[in-house]
């Protein structure tokens, strides 16, 4: 199943609210709520307050994407607040396993995410703590870049690690997705769709979501 997830970060923060109602009429699947801390990305986005106000009046799940180091001081937290799923970084924690069992403990989805530049065998043995895998098809820490077409070759690796072993994970990506590259990372594997400028800025955003999906 294809799961459509409008990252709030494109959203236009003084209408936040409609924008979210915007992205459910639109008939997007999930919120993705971008948190960055400065240190792990250069970019300070948005955090507990802010999640609070959206996951309150949101009509569809929040998903939360956490680019800050030792994610586990906001985990508690964060599912308090309301996020429907967590994902951390697997570069910004000590401990990722630790971190993804908390997640799991708190009854919330658990993902790990990559960077482009670290390898998919650097998550292997955390996959099975998993439901999600997203591998970032930009640099962390701005919306709005290209799409980088050589993580392609890691949506597959992922895909057929986890064929393998028999493990039913969502595979996500985020960064630059549009109607041309989600059909490259749909062909690839991928089956959670992070998009941002693309949805927020379309005139009609019920067909740019579902321009991801074909
Ligand atoms: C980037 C964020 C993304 C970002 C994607 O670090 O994780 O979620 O909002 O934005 P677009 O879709 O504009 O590339
Ligand atoms: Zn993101």
């Amino acid at each position: 199943m294809i799961i459509v997830s409008a990252s709030l970060l494109a959203a236009d923060f003084n209408n936040l609210g409609y924008d979210c109602s915007r992205a459910a009429d639109a008939g997007c699947d999930w919120l993705h709520f971008d948190i960055m801390d400065g240190m792990f990305v250069p970019s300070i986005s948005f955090g507990g307050p802010v999640l609070q106000s959206v996951a309150k009046a949101a009509r569809i799940p929040v998903d939360v994407h956490m680019m800050v180091v030792e994610p586990s001081r906001y985990i508690p937290r964060y599912a308090e607040l309301g996020a429907a799923g967590i994902t951390i970084h697997a570069e910004a924690s000590k401990d990722p396993a630790a971190d993804l069992r908390l997640i799991r403990s708190l009854g919330l989805r658990v993902g790990v995410a990559l960077k482009p530049a670290t390898p998919v065998s650097e998550i292997e043995e955390l996959m099975p703590l998993c439901d999600m895998v997203l591998v970032m098809t930009v640099e962390p820490g701005f919306g709005g870049q290209p799409f980088m077409p050589e993580t392609l070759v890691k949506i597959r690796q992922v895909r057929e690690f986890a064929d393998k072993q028999g493990l039913p994970l969502d595979i996500q990506v985020d960064g630059g997705i549009n109607g041309e590259t989600a059909l490259l990372v749909r062909e690839a594997g991928a089956n959670v769709l992070v998009s941002g400028s693309y949805l927020f800025e379309a005139e009609n955003m019920t067909a740019a979501q579902m321009s991801l999906r074909k």
